[in-house]
């Protein structure tokens, strides 16, 4: 079906742009009918396009259209020729930016009918995630979602523009490339041509923007797809998109700087006042103050050091931490001292699923109270430490500090204020000195934190080889409000450093030689200082969206099981796709 053609349509206004200021205009509407309602002699149908909805009415006085309009179902295709009419004033609808008007309609056309779709499009959705990522296409033509497509669109606009005006340069890196180290599995495309070999999908552009330094591009950028084949959360995809950073002869307060400013721009899109500059803390710190190196800085609540007190207190679990070098960390939750007693039995499981042995807390609203069976002058002591006043709540881990810091921060997330999550605050804050090196159990060997292009702290160079684990990185991530949104460092320029780093990190010559001989050799041509950074660009929508998963500013998300719904994928390949491949499938 299709408009006629002797006809004069031309789509004259979106439904939801339309206000008071356009009654009287005759206007033609082209949307989707989300609800028809039959009352009769008057059909109403809710119009709906990319930018809202708008009430349009259909009265007897035209019976062939008052007929046709009730054919009208949910989700049909429709055009409308009408009247922009102001609504009574008690029929207005103070929830409708369109709410005061409504359309006349004239003329209508179904242009599609459409199958009852499977769940109602409205918002907030009602139908399960599996369902609605099936018939993505349906979700996405709810208001929240077009919104945020939106707002995604327009993030990218401002980023681009922005880099553009300080001297980027968006240039293209490979998707068929080698694998680049960023701590994840690769996704792997098989080559035809080479049997047996196979391409990586990048984890990050790394080594190409490293590459265009060399290169003489002196500022790059990317919005650019990544591909990571990991455990997937509410802020991980296996796909993803990086705002991806590089400029030579760097210096990291210029850096800051720039992403500052650019963050700033980003979030004046949703009328936000971003504070700068944004505070600096070092990783040491951040563990310390808040437990992790992502805190979240709209609320205070720092982790308190209580273990002065531990050799003054008559307690099994502190004495038997302290014996075996332990610390006494603790939270003073403001006004905790209403918690109830399963909730504080929840924090002591989720302090056990972090790790922890579990937790002690301390009220003292009618005489001091805890889990612990000490005597009220050795609770009191705790309680005159913490500066705590009678509505408080003290909650204390005695175990290895690592720990206890650990259990802490994710307790704070646990137990901080309400207010926190409705508020429309934004608290960046940069982390820097991270640890070069980190020992993996699982893998028996030490690893990067960030990743091996990383440069050492000068001042750290002497204990590369005697106590990597001591050797700070030049690397700094970007928090906002307990998220990591991004994550940089300034870069080795020194092949043999560079070298030393992949011996450090137990490459053999022969690994250092395939998987980095390439880039070894870039090394060596007149490499500039440089250094930058690249930043979760799902994540920054997420959160300027007001949404708690990517999976809501991503048009074609995965399920947190790294499947696509909508098309069925990974799907099983033809036996001679695998033929031409070379490659069989053991089951
Ligand atoms: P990093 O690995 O820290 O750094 O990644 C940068 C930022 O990308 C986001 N991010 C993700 N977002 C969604 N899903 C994922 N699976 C995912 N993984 C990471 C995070 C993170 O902070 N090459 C370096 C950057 C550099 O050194 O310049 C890199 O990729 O917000």
């Amino acid at each position: 079906m299709k408009l006629p053609e002797s006809s004069t349509w031309q789509r004259t206004h979106y439904c939801g742009a339309l206000r008071v200021e356009h009654i009287g205009k005759e206007v033609d509407l082209l949307g989707w009918a989300q609800r028809q309602r039959d009352m009769g002699n008057l059909v109403f149908i809710d119009l709906r396009d990319r930018e809202g909805v708008v009430q349009v009415v259909i009265s007897s006085d035209k019976k062939a259209l008052l007929e046709k309009a009730k054919k009208v179902k949910m989700e049909y295709v429709i055009g409308i020729k009408g009247v922009v009419k102001e609504r009574a004033e008690n029929l207005r609808n103070p929830n409708l930016p369109t709410g005061s008007v409504e359309v006349e309609a004239k003329e209508l056309y179904i242009l599609n009918p459409a199958k009852t779709p499977p769940f109602v499009i409205t918002d907030p959705p009602q139908a399960t995630e599996e369902l609605r990522f099936k018939y993505r296409y349906l979700d996405l033509r709810r208001p929240s979602m077009q919104r945020n497509l939106k707002l995604r669109h327009q993030a990218a606009l401002t980023i681009r523009n922005f880099l553009s005006e300080h001297g980027f340069y968006e240039i293209e890196t490979p998707f068929l490339t080698k694998s680049t180290p960023e701590g994840a599995r690769d996704y792997l495309v098989p080559s035809r041509v080479y049997k047996g070999r196979f391409f990586a999908l990048p984890q990050s552009p790394q080594l190409f923007k490293q590459i265009l330094m060399i290169s003489g591009i002196d500022r790059y950028f990317q919005i650019v797809r990544c591909f990571r084949d990991e455990d997937l959360r509410a802020d991980r995809q296996p796909e993803f998109t990086q705002v991806d950073i590089e400029m030579s002869f760097m210096e990291r307060n210029v850096l800051f700087n720039l992403i500052e400013s650019m963050m700033a721009s980003v979030f004046t899109l949703i009328d936000a006042q971003i504070e700068r500059p944004f505070p600096i803390l070092t990783h040491e710190e951040s563990l310390e103050k808040y437990g992790t190196d992502k805190p979240d800085l709209r609320f205070g609540m720092e982790i308190h050091d209580f273990s002065k007190l531990a050799p003054r207190l008559d307690s099994e679990v502190i004495q038997k931490a302290f014996s075996s070098g332990g610390t006494l960390e603790g939270l003073i939750v403001e006004k905790g001292g209403n918690f109830s007693r399963s909730r504080l039995d929840k924090l002591n499981q989720k302090a056990r699923e972090l790790g922890g042995k579990g937790i002690i807390w301390v009220k003292n609203s009618d005489g001091f109270k805890s889990s612990l069976k000490l005597p009220e002058n050795q609770l009191s002591l705790i309680w005159e430490l913490g500066g705590c006043s009678n509505e408080d709540l003290v909650l204390l881990v005695a175990d290895e500090k690592q720990i206890a810091l650990k259990v802490l921060g994710g307790i704070r997330e646990e137990v901080r204020p309400e207010w926190v999550k409705t508020s429309n605050d934004f608290r960046f804050a940069w982390i820097t000195d991270f640890p070069l090196f980190e020992w993996s159990t699982e893998e028996g060997r030490l690893v990067s934190v960030h990743h091996p292009f990383t440069s050492p702290e000068e001042g750290d160079l002497g204990y590369l080889e005697s106590q990597p684990l001591r050797v700070r990185a030049k690397a700094y991530d970007l928090v906002l409000n307990g998220t990591e949104i991004g994550g940089g460092s300034v870069r080795i320029h020194d092949v043999s450093l560079q070298k030393k780093i992949f011996k450090i990190l137990g490459l053999t010559h022969k690994e250092i030689g395939e998987k980095f001989g390439f880039f070894l050799e870039a090394l060596n041509y007149g490499v500039p200082p440089h250094g930058g950074i690249a930043l979760g660009f799902d994540r920054i929508v997420m959160l300027l969206a007001g949404e708690e998963s990517i999976r809501d500013v991503i048009p074609f998300p995965k399920t947190t099981s790294s499947l696509c719904l909508l098309t069925g994928s990974p799907s099983e390949i033809e036996e001679r796709q695998l033929k031409d491949l070379g490659i069989k499938i053991i089951k």
